[in-house]
């Protein structure tokens, strides 16, 4: 009887657990909100076109660093006029979130 009942539980905890906010879902929701997506692809790792650059994996002070220089202009080469606008909408607290978010994809 006690057994049965305790085995009733465990399906209620996790999809209580399924549904809580994970703090690491920020970076991941803001790199769909801010459409990095649309270029990057929604996985991170299959980029529009083939020489837009794979996300996934990447260390974060690196990309956090890159996003910094694309957004200020010091990288600046033929493709990163691409990705240059849309660095207005995020900021230095999100560039960070974004960033370790996909530093574990
Ligand atoms: C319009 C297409 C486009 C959008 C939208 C875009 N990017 Fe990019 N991104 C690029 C391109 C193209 C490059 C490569 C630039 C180059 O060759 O120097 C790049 C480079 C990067 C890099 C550096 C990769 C590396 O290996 O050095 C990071 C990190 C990055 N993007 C993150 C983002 C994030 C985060 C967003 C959303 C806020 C975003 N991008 C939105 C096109 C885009």
């Amino acid at each position: 009887m006690k057994l049965s009942k305790s085995l009733a539980i465990i399906p209620a905890v996790l999809i209580a657990y399924s549904m809580s906010p994970v703090v690491q879902a920020d970076g991941g929701a803001l790199f769909m909100s801010k459409t990095c997506w649309s270029c990057h692809g929604k996985d991170a790792k299959t980029p529009l076109i083939p020489i837009y650059p794979k996300l996934a994996g990447q260390n974060a002070d690196y990309a956090f660093n890159q996003m910094k220089d694309i957004k200020s202009g010091a990288r600046n080469n033929g493709q990163t006029a691409a990705m240059k606008g849309i660095m207005s909408l995020v900021n230095e607290a999100e560039m960070k979130e974004i960033a370790t978010w996909l530093s574990q994809q």
